[in-house]
């Protein structure tokens, strides 16, 4: 059960995003009740008659006290002042975050009027806004597939973190994490100067003589370029105000690119300015394709904005283990919420012994199993769901015990372990990866920053599939599982080709007796103090 099921949440700012929050919380039943706090009145009254609320009161210390998580959705430096009037009346547990654009201003304000102690605050980011403001405009789909990025600090409350990862992904969001300077610097170059370029372009061209008939033939490019400089003006004062030297930062290396062209212009240099347009477009092109295709070369840019660590090096986090000590849904689940691809290593072997199946292939045989990869086209769905083997769907086939057997057995051959190694290696790429299966910290990726090895007695993970296989409506019997899971995890572990052992390094984690939930919360704790909170 989600941590937000028992828990009354106030939303302070009911506007666009105040509004959508309320929305979702109120449509999916996900908490147990819902408050407002704002100044003006109208959109409170009119989001009570919605039934999107319970209670609200333009009192914020009043409707306070009521709360156990209170999310602030006011503009960027305004967020002081909520802290001020929350000081005293809150209560230690009560969970503060926020949904402010900039994070560092805020995490500064929180500490300045609660001390560097608390770790009540959770800083967050929905990117999910839009130009139209105010409680009229927001809807329940809003955050529908849209990242937020949180910045705990080093003293983040994990509860906290938790209930308010937890609320966004409630609402379809996607959760990733970054450390507080990174999310300013890349929001800067990324919203920040596009707002700033987009309202400087329509202030210029509105002071031309020939306005209207700029705005009345303006189309495509124009339109879409200035579309984000109808949004709230005050929000964006802020933005820039509290995010000042990161956005003049990007800003002084972007006039100066725009000098360049200016230059080039004036000598008629065209030389120069076709070079510098293909720069820019190869630069675009490779980069919408690394991240921001689906799999078809379709662009999906737009729909998510991709977070990136403040490392060079791809990060890869390894999660080795036999068959159902719970990697799977542990590597999935962490992958979303930090925005990080997914390798699902046992896929690949499932995959080749599918196609050996189909092809009618011994899978003992090494020799004839090797063109067989050469010739497989295999395709991953953006979720992390859907696999794709020459143009067909077979998710489903592959999760059958059958594949999973028919994997172990390609899988010990030396030579097609060595065949898929360059494909494993081809996922790495920023903003960083999760990569499971057997030999994932040992043999693929001996070099990554953090190894884990998951492990869980035969009965237990006997009965986990077991419980699988038959909510998916198919008949199994427990103890041919148990033969068959000890059957494969001696062939896994006892083949000569990177057998399933956890690497020296490796960090190993028994899950017969915790679950899911806190595997994850312990994983993201180690990956936050190696990445994030330096
Ligand atoms: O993880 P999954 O159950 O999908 O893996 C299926 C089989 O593929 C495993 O039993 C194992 O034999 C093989 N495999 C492997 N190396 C990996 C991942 C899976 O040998 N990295």
């Amino acid at each position: 059960m989600s941590l937000l099921q028992n828990k009354s949440v106030l939303i302070v700012g009911l506007g666009l995003i105040g509004g959508s929050v309320a929305r979702g919380l109120r449509s999916g039943g996900l908490c147990r009740a819902i408050y407002a706090c704002g100044r003006d009145e109208r959109p409170l009254q009119q989001a009570q008659a919605d039934g999107v609320i319970d209670e609200w009161s333009t009192d914020l210390k009043s409707i306070a006290v009521k709360a156990d998580v209170i999310l602030i959705c006011v503009p960027t430096l305004t967020v002081r002042r909520v802290f001020e009037d929350l000081k005293g009346v809150v209560s230690d547990t009560t969970i503060l975050t926020d949904a402010a654009s900039v994070k560092g201003s805020v995490v500064e304000d929180f500490q300045a009027v609660f001390g560097n102690e608390c770790g009540q605050f959770v800083p967050a980011h929905p990117i999910a806004g839009s130009e139209q403001t105010g409680y009229l405009a927001s809807n329940t789909k809003l955050f529908m597939g849209r990242k937020v990025i949180l910045t705990p600090l080093a003293n983040t409350d994990r509860t906290a973190l938790l209930v308010v990862t937890q609320l966004w992904q409630a609402l379809g969001a996607l959760v990733n994490e970054m450390h507080v300077d990174t999310h300013d610097a890349v929001l800067a170059a990324t919203s920040h100067l596009p707002h700033l370029l987009a309202f400087s372009l329509v202030n210029t061209l509105a002071h031309e003589k020939q306005t209207e008939d700029i705005f009345r033939y303006a189309a495509g490019g124009f339109a879409g370029f200035t579309r984000i400089a109808s949004s709230d003006p005050v929000m964006w004062r802020d933005i820039f105000l509290a995010n000042g030297p990161a956005t003049v930062a990007v800003l002084d290396a972007y006039v100066q690119e725009l000098g360049s062209m200016r230059d080039a212009i004036v000598a008629g240099d065209g030389d120069l300015l076709r070079s510098r347009f293909q720069s820019a477009k190869d630069a675009r092109d490779s980069f919408v394709r690394k991240h921001f295709s689906n799999g078809n070369g379709v662009e999906t840019y737009g729909h998510s904005n991709q977070i990136v660590p403040a490392q060079k090096v791809v990060p890869v986090l390894t999660i080795d283990g036999p068959g159902g000590s719970g990697k799977g849904t542990i590597s999935a689940r962490i992958a979303q919420t930090l925005g990080w691809h997914y390798l699902d290593s046992g896929a690949l072997y499932r995959l080749l012994g599918l196609a050996a199946r189909r092809a009618g292939v011994s899978t003992g045989d090494e020799a004839l199993l090797l063109p067989l990869i050469e010739r497989m086209r295999i395709r991953f769905g953006p979720d992390q769901g859907a696999i794709w083997l020459d143009d067909e769907e077979v998710s489903s086939e592959l999760r059958t015990e059958t594949s999973g057997a028919a994997a172990s057995e390609v899988a010990v051959h030396p030579a097609v372990r060595q065949a898929l190694l360059e494909l494993q290696h081809d996922f790495r790429q920023m903003p960083g990866l999760v990569a499971d299966g057997r030999d994932m910290g040992t043999v693929v990726f001996p070099d990554a920053q953090l190894k884990i090895y998951l492990t869980a007695s035969v009965e237990e993970r006997a009965n986990r599939r077991y419980k699988q296989l038959i909510a998916k409506g198919i008949d199994v019997n427990l103890s041919d599982l148990f033969v068959d899971i000890t059957a494969r995890d001696e062939r896994d572990s006892s083949r000569a080709a990177s057998p399933l052992r956890p690497a020296d390094d490796a960090l190993l984690i028994d899950t017969t007796e915790i679950g899911i939930e806190q595997v994850v919360a312990l994983v993201l704790d180690l990956i936050r103090q190696r990445y994030l909170s330096t």
